[in-house]
């Protein structure tokens, strides 16, 4: 039997609002996307993942859905989604979108309806709880900042929003909630989508005791140890969702956005009738560093090995720093994010790839008054937020806003962004993009085997293909053979920050 089309994958997500704007109102949309499909498919991606583009007053830039199955205006229409994936669809790209079923936004019919009447049957959607000793029903948190409840002054009562207070949470324990999700799924799988992207995938029921958290001090980037969510009532809901799919023709997929660190507790979500992938963002939080890299390699590898299900790897996504900023920024950090791109990519599974990263992109630092996202507002700027790597894409080397838009764009793109643009970087062979059309066009598949390597590198081989990264190391020879890809100019040896694949004449 052929594998999965989603086994073994590369997809690229798209932040719609930052890709291409084609009305010249500074946001990203949907024909813009559609005409920038050429590119994708010459970057050799194999499906795109689209952020929401439904309508939502834009509290937390579509993560707060006001309408589960409509396009909003600012970024086109349904017909111009049908268009966009009849197009994508025509070039042998997949198309994933995202579903937020966590919660909803606060415009959202369902919560004005909660508002307005406390007996009105829409409010046995959401948790609303009365409060205790004149405050909340509890101590948990926002993961924006602050009490997860809201007063709803009218009632008297509190509402649950894990994120911002625009976005309350549904109550995944009310049947109704669940019935309407089966419908949206089946909008979208009608209109023909390959997959989605399920966001806060381990949140949707909460534990209804109420009980408290324990909170780490410092706070983590992963939440484990929100053990208010990560219910067992999750699993027979994925079972269903899975099955609802599989009645479609076509390999339709799930992939879940499971913020556990612990990969065991990862895997139970990927159990054969399950969900098919769960992101692991483990890479996310790994210094450059061998050991740490090579223990989440073999922890993920394990894990998902003992349920049968597909590793996936994410280097970036929208919501963290820029891998090449992470990684120190600058020429350092370029380079290691250049090496760290010929890792991942030569990884057996799925790869996620984000928008930018293909160009090598660094995180951008704004003025506070320019910054939009909710996690700085709500934090009162003690956490700088996630604009800095939703910068719009520059796609031409000079022209207004690089080819972005026409307009204004709705965050400012660097002076000298196009020098980063694709159309540049498509100039110079030497360039990130350059090295992952290269890299996407020979990755590796087959069976995976560590190899012995000197400390502070990483080798591995992929059937007759030896992926070589010396992280840290003060030289790594490669073996005799023909070097397929090469993240800088190699002679016989990779320099520390370097990385290659190579064909060895004898294994
Ligand atoms: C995860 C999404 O990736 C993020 O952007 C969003 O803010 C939260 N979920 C809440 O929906």
């Amino acid at each position: 039997m052929t594998p999965a089309w989603w086994s073994d994958a590369v997809v690229y997500e798209i932040y719609v609002r930052s890709f291409a704007d084609s009305d010249g109102d500074g946001v990203g949309d949907l024909p813009g996307i559609r005409s920038r499909l050429g590119y994708l498919r010459e970057l050799g991606v194999d499906a795109i993942w689209l952020t929401p583009f439904y309508p939502s007053p834009g509290a937390d830039h579509g993560y707060d859905v006001a309408d589960y199955t409509d396009v909003d205006a600012l970024f086109g229409t349904l017909e111009d989604f049908d268009a966009l994936v009849g197009d994508a669809h025509e070039l042998g790209l997949r198309v994933v979108i995202d579903v937020v079923p966590n919660h909803t936004s606060s415009e959202h019919e369902w919560f004005r309806n909660a508002l307005s009447d406390p007996s009105h049957p829409d409010r046995g959607r959401y948790m609303f709880r009365p409060g205790r000793d004149g405050g909340p029903p509890n101590g948990w948190t926002s993961a924006f900042g602050g009490s997860a409840w809201e007063l709803d002054e009218r009632s008297g009562e509190y509402y649950l929003h894990m994120f911002a207070p625009d976005q309350p949470d549904l109550d995944w324990h009310n049947e109704t909630v669940q019935r309407d999700f089966e419908q949206v799924l089946r909008f979208w799988l009608d209109r023909g989508v390959d997959g989605f992207r399920i966001d806060v995938a381990q949140a949707l029921f909460k534990d209804q005791s109420l009980a408290e958290m324990q909170e780490p001090d410092p706070p983590t980037w992963h939440a484990d140890w929100v053990t208010a969510v990560n219910q067992p009532e999750l699993h027979p809901l994925y079972r269903r969702w899975r099955r609802l799919a599989d009645d479609y023709p076509g390999e339709r997929m799930f992939v879940g956005e499971i913020m556990l660190d612990d990969q065991e507790a990862v895997a139970e979500y990927v159990r054969p009738d399950e969900l098919q992938l769960a992101f692991n963002f483990a890479l996310l939080w790994d210094e450059w560093d061998a050991t740490a890299i090579r223990v989440t390699i073999d922890r993920t590898r394990t894990a998902m090995g003992a349920v049968g299900a597909v590793p996936t790897w994410v280097l970036e996504n929208h919501d963290v720093m820029r891998v090449a900023t992470r990684y120190g920024g600058r020429e350092q950090g370029r380079r290691h994010a250049r090496a760290a791109a010929l890792l991942f990519l030569a990884l057996p599974g799925t790869a996620f790839l984000y928008q930018g990263q293909e160009l090598g992109l660094e995180e951008v630092d704004l003025p506070d008054e320019l910054r939009q996202d909710p996690l700085f507002v709500r934090t009162g700027g003690e956490r700088k937020g996630r604009d800095g790597c939703r910068i719009p894409i520059p796609w031409t080397r000079a022209g207004q806003h690089f080819g972005f838009t026409t307009g204004e764009p709705w965050l400012p793109m660097p002076d000298d962004w196009g020098l980063e643009s694709v159309e540049a970087q498509s100039e110079d062979s030497a360039s990130t993009l350059e090295l992952y059309r290269s890299a996407l066009a020979r990755r590796p598949g087959g069976d995976f085997e560590w190899l012995e390597s000197p400390p502070g590198t990483l080798v591995f081989r992929r059937d007759d293909v030896v992926c070589l990264v010396n992280v840290d190391a003060p030289n790594l020879d490669l073996p005799e053979g023909d070097v397929i890809v090469a993240s800088e100019s190699v002679t016989d040896r990779l320099s520390a920050g370097a990385a290659a694949w190579v064909r060895p004449r004898t294994l």
